[in-house]
């Protein structure tokens, strides 16, 4: 790619590190704005104009991360491949940036990784670039930001998408930015002078209740009341009377109860391509019942699922190991073809993230008689008190069929909003 056209505020972020007027860069709002490519492309012009020999930050949640938002995309673009030699080492977690007279380093760090932590706190950097800052941990961002401080001319450059308004990041750099020293520019999708009209709408249609206001929006507001609110109000149509034909593969979930809370299972439904996502049958017992009791229902529940669908996988609360364990051995014991797998318990506001996603794209149904997960997801409601994204869980909701249904949906989690990228 080229940027052949660059918006009013697309250009400032390429302009603004060569005067002496900031320290750093915030670009925050909505997705898709053009901040990321923007900001690793005039990051690395202005680091090789400025340095040679020197060493810098490229930080993401996780490395994971970094390597596929930033490191993978940036080879693409023209205006940094046709100047310089660029290279990236996998297992160093290393850029390297050359034109012949000069060379500079980019190491690559997650604020997530462990082993982040550990190679940061002796490193100096001269400048740091935060990629989606607002998902790291603010320990790790002043790790970093530390270890510029003995270089002069040292820049940060910051890049996210807006959380709740108690988030650290809006009350420490946002709403301080100018204390700080810092640019602070906030996009809209119509800075980013690539998307049509057509996207901005489609863009637009992905997203309801707070994350609309968040991701299309861009703006800082805390996730109040019920968190599904296309589901709750307008329930019937998600509901299915006969299963989809092109189901093609499906997963259990499982949450294990306890302490008032109930044993929860789904069997959730992926047509081809993952284009569609069904909650084909459920379990939900709210009792207190002996081990091999429990393991024998579940055994009754796995054979009822797969005698109607495809189904050979399940994912159980991996706090739970000694259930585990058994339900593994009346599996092997009975023969039946299912492997039992850990569930990945991914971050709670990723998967309502997700859930919210394929319920505004049309992606996502439940068989009508499944009737505990359709409670369940009438009913969830935001815990307003807390500082972070979170369900209410007091007691009074049915939160262990949602863990269940996010359970089972985990691990195509990634490919499922992708396949709605190239849909
Ligand atoms: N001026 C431009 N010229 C060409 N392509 C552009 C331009 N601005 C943005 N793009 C493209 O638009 C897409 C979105 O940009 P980018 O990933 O930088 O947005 P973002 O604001 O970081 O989004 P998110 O908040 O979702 O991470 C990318 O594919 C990027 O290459
Ligand atoms: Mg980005």
């Amino acid at each position: 790619m080229t940027f052949s056209e660059l918006s009013p505020k697309q250009k400032e972020i390429f302009t603004w590190c060569y005067g002496q007027d900031h320290d750093a860069i915030i670009c925050d709002g909505a997705v898709r704005s053009g901040k990321t490519m923007c900001m690793i492309t005039s990051f690395i012009l202005w680091a090789m104009k400025n340095f040679n020999g020197a060493v810098f930050g490229i930080c993401g949640k996780t490395i994971c991360s970094a390597e596929r938002n930033i490191i993978s995309p940036l080879f693409e673009i023209a205006d940094l491949t046709c100047y310089f030699k660029i290279n990236y080492s996998r297992s160093a977690n290393l850029l390297t940036v050359e034109n012949g007279r000069k060379k500079n380093s980019f190491y690559v760090f997650g604020g997530k990784d462990e082993s982040s932590y550990m190679h940061i706190q002796g490193i100096t950097l001269s400048g740091v670039l935060f990629d989606e800052v607002a998902l790291m941990p603010r320990s790790f961002v002043e790790q970093a930001i530390t270890r510029t401080l003995s270089v002069e001319n040292a820049k940060l450059w910051f890049n996210c998408n807006p959380d709740n308004q108690f988030h650290w990041f809006y009350n420490e750099w946002i709403k301080r930015a100018d204390e700080r020293n810092a640019l602070h520019l906030h996009f809209l999708m119509s800075d980013n002078p690539t998307l049509s009209k057509a996207q901005l709408d489609n863009a637009e249609k992905q997203f309801k209740g707070v994350f609309y206001d968040r991701y299309i929006k861009g703006l800082w507001v805390s996730a109040e009341g019920v968190i599904y609110k296309d589901f709750a109000e307008n329930t019937d149509k998600f509901l299915l009377e006969e299963v989809p034909k092109d189901i093609i593969r499906c997963n259990i979930g499982f949450d294990f109860g306890g302490n008032g809370s109930a044993h929860a299972g789904i069997c959730t439904g992926f047509s081809r391509r993952l284009q569609k996502v069904v909650i084909l049958d459920e379990f939900y017992l709210k009792e207190i019942i002996s081990p091999a009791r429990l393991e024998r229902e579940i055994i009754n529940f796995i054979r009822r699922c797969q005698s109607r669908f495809p189904v050979y996988d399940g994912y159980f609360d991996s706090a739970e190991t000694t259930l585990i364990r058994g339900i593994k051995n009346s599996c092997a014991k009975e023969k039946l073809n299912f492997n039992v797998n850990n569930a990945k318990k991914s971050e709670i506001s990723e998967r309502i993230k997700f859930t919210d996603m394929i319920m505004s794209q049309g992606r996502f149904f439940i068989m009508k008689n499944c009737c505990h997960i359709i409670r369940a997801l009438q009913s969830a409601v935001w815990d307003s008190k807390a500082p972070c994204d979170k369900r209410l869980d007091d007691g009074n909701y049915n939160i262990d069929s949602i863990d269940a249904f996010e359970y089972s949906v985990e691990p195509f989690m990634n490919d499922i909003i992708d396949g709605a990228a190239a849909l």
